[in-house]
């Protein structure tokens, strides 16, 4: 059973869950001070010391067919390794193949990866053949770590959504790629970047804290399986800006112990909207608090932010609702109860802040 909402909705709303058995504690409008993001270097006072990596340098050949993940790999490793702020960079005109690939930390020094041309997926799932089916691009243990650069990354998903049993009953059902993984990351960006297309879901946050998205687009057709626009597991201190994600899934899933977490001015849709959960399922204990959703145009979704859980919801707020239709603000948030019964409050409207 799920709701339509079939028109453009503009929320402004607070949300606060703690889908658990302890009280709320935290006032929602003072997390945000509480994080401390990695703050944007100006242009100006970049040092100039600044190392810069062309993939070119390393054996790329940035024709979209020839394997450049060894190249790549020895790039990381380098900027990885050097003592100085490194910039690694795939230029504008570099459409880079990359199989699956770990780029691991610590590395000694602030690290740069602009990519402001094109990462592509091999098309091929066997590719993964003998590697974990869950990771394309997998960025693990690092800090202080920027993605940028206006460029691409593809996951060429087709097949791979050819092959899920979402699409077809008689296939397996088996995982396919994150896109991109960040795992047990702090104090990074992600910005101004196209995510594309992915195998799965597009990007992933599990383990980190203090991570500044903004200017990403995600997009994949609205017909593509569970290719969420971006996860967040057992993170804390996400803040979510300027952001399009048009996948026809999650635009943004949150689970298990996941706090502070910030989403202003997201274009959302066609997809299933904002959810939260599902918590709690068989039996686990978790909780998440302190979500803020504040502007979002969400149209053409399954339901606008919704909240999944097999727990009791303690505490939860919404204020400043503002919707392009009155009527249709109860699809703004749906709670998702034990028996499964879609339970959609219907809120008042009140004045945009
Ligand atoms: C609310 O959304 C439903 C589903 O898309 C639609 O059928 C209905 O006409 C909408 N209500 C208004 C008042 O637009
Ligand atoms: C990209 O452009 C540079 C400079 O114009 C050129 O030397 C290089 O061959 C181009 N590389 C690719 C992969 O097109
Ligand atoms: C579904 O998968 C089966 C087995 O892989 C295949 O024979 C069949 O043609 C597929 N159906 C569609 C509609 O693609
Ligand atoms: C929002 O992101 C887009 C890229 O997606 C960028 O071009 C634009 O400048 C950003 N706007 C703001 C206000 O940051
Ligand atoms: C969530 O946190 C609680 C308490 O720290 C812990 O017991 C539980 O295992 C955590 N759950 C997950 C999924 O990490």
């Amino acid at each position: 059973m799920s709701y339509s909402c079939g028109t453009t909705v503009v929320v402004t709303l607070l949300l606060l869950v703690v889908a658990s058995s302890l009280s709320l504690t935290a006032n929602a409008n003072s997390f945000e001070s509480l994080l401390q993001l990695p703050r944007r270097q100006s242009r100006s006072t970049r040092p100039r010391s600044e190392r810069l990596l062309h993939v070119g340098k390393f054996g790329a050949k940035g024709n979209g067919f020839t394997d450049d993940t060894k190249a790549f790999a020895d790039a990381w490793k380098t900027a990885c390794s050097s003592k100085v702020k490194t910039r690694i960079l795939v230029p504008e005109n570099y459409t880079c193949l990359l199989r699956p690939i770990d780029l691991s930390g610590p590395c000694k020094a602030r690290l740069t990866l602009q990519i402001s041309g094109t990462i592509i997926a091999p098309n091929d799932p066997d590719a993964w053949e003998g590697l974990s089916r869950r990771k394309w691009l997998y960025f693990h243990g690092l800090s202080r770590l920027t993605v940028e650069g206006g460029g691409t990354v593809n996951g060429m998903g087709q097949e791979w959504w050819t092959r899920s049993c979402k699409r077809n009953h008689s296939n397996p059902c088996r995982g396919a790629p994150t896109a991109i993984t960040f795992h047990k990351c702090k104090n990074m960006r992600v910005e101004n970047l196209n995510v594309i297309d992915s195998q799965q879901m597009h990007i992933a946050f599990t383990s980190c804290r203090r991570v500044a998205i903004s200017g990403l687009k995600v997009i994949a057709p609205a017909t593509s399986p569970n290719t969420d626009g971006i996860h967040i597991s057992v993170s804390r201190g996400i803040v979510i800006d300027n952001t399009t994600v048009s996948t026809g899934d999650d635009c943004v899933s949150i689970v298990k112990n996941s706090s502070q977490i910030s989403i202003s001015n997201i274009i959302c849709g066609p997809g299933h909207g904002i959810s939260i959960g599902s918590l709690g399922k068989s039996e686990s204990w978790e909780e998440v608090r302190d979500i803020t959703v504040d502007t979002a145009f969400i149209s053409d979704t399954a339901n606008g932010v919704r909240i999944k859980t097999w727990q009791v919801i303690s505490s939860y707020q919404s204020s400043s609702l503002r919707s392009a239709d009155e009527e249709n603000l109860t699809c703004l948030l749906t709670l998702l109860t034990r028996e499964g019964v879609v339970w959609s409050q219907k809120l008042s409207l009140g004045t945009s802040r």
